[in-house]
């Protein structure tokens, strides 16, 4: 029988996992909150699809394989039988706990995964019955390209679910990292002082924004500089995240600075809404 995943969440990351399971072979059943976002989830695997074969990684067979191997869906009903599922909706503790819950009714022998970027995982393992099945999976975008899953066991969490976890990253190629349940992990914690500190030095006019990409990019060899990252990443998820980690730390470095917060209020969430640090209608160049 063909192995069966649940994925919730359409953002970028829900559907960068979804790509990564179907194209590793996997039926996905892919949870939207809406019919409206159910057309938006098979529009965005199409492109994503697409792209990996513009960049050759997949041929079009191949493409079109996976494509049938998605079925997008508002019925929780219909992730009974998954080996896993996986939870990648907006980074909100209280709709993270909501879909939890309603998943778990319908788990059945799954073990159930959050990709969640900065919450506690030990305290959404609350809206699991059976706390055992649960863990962290936090993946990086792009999915399809980036290796490594950052793993995020409890002090419930069951060897055999770790194993099951372990084997679905190993299966899709990944390479999973342990650390653990740390506000922000590993990635986070690191990645949000250095976002946050640009933005900062950018109000402070140390360097215009290109410049500070550019030094970032030719002189640290990052392949993305600090601002285009979080462009690339998305301003909400970046404040989302940063404010997750304050909250929890009330460490003045991961205080969202007031730049972030103006761009978000006004909608300029980075590439996604065709405007963040840079402009992506006419594309401001960023370019070496
Ligand atoms: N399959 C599907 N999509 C692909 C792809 C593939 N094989 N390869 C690239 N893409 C997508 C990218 O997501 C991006 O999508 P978009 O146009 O919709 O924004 C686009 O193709 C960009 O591709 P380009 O051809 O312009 O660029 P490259 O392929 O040369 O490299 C990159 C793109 C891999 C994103 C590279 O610039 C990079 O490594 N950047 C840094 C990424 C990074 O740091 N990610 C971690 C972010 S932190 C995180 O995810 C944690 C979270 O909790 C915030």
């Amino acid at each position: 029988m063909k192995k069966k995943v649940s994925v919730m969440g359409t953002g970028t990351m829900g559907t960068g996992i979804v790509h990564m399971l179907v194209v590793s072979d996997y039926e996905v059943v892919w949870l939207a909150h809406s019919s409206g976002s159910v057309a938006g989830a098979v529009e965005g695997i199409r492109k994503s699809l697409d792209k990996a074969l513009g960049k050759k990684v997949i041929s079009r067979d191949d493409a079109s394989m996976a494509m049938g191997r998605v079925s997008a869906t508002t019925d929780y009903r219909e992730m009974e039988g998954s080996e896993a599922i996986i939870e990648a909706v907006t980074e909100s503790e209280a709709m993270k706990m909501e879909v939890l819950k309603n998943a778990d009714r319908y788990r059945g022998s799954a073990i159930i995964a959050t990709n969640t970027s900065s919450i506690s995982i030990t305290r959404l393992a609350a809206a699991i019955l059976d706390k055992e099945a649960f863990l962290g999976m936090h993946f990086f975008n792009p999915v399809p390209v980036m290796k490594p899953i950052e793993m995020i066991v409890t002090e419930y969490t069951s060897g055999e679910t770790e194993r099951r976890a372990l084997g679905i990253a190993d299966a899709c190629g990944k390479t999973v990292i342990k650390v653990k349940d740390y506000p922000g992990f590993v990635a986070n914690n690191i990645l949000m002082q250095m976002l946050n500190e640009a933005v900062v030095l950018l109000e402070k006019g140390v360097a215009e924004k290109e410049g500070i990409d550019k030094i970032v990019r030719l002189g640290l060899n990052h392949p993305m500089g600090p601002l285009e990252l979080a462009d690339f990443i998305g301003l909400d998820v970046c404040k989302d995240i940063s404010d997750s980690i304050y909250r929890a730390t009330k460490d003045e470095r991961f205080k969202t600075p007031e730049l972030i917060n103006r761009l978000v209020e006004s909608g300029k969430l980075g590439r996604k809404s065709g405007e963040g640090f840079y402009s992506y209608r006419q594309r401001d160049t960023y370019d070496v």
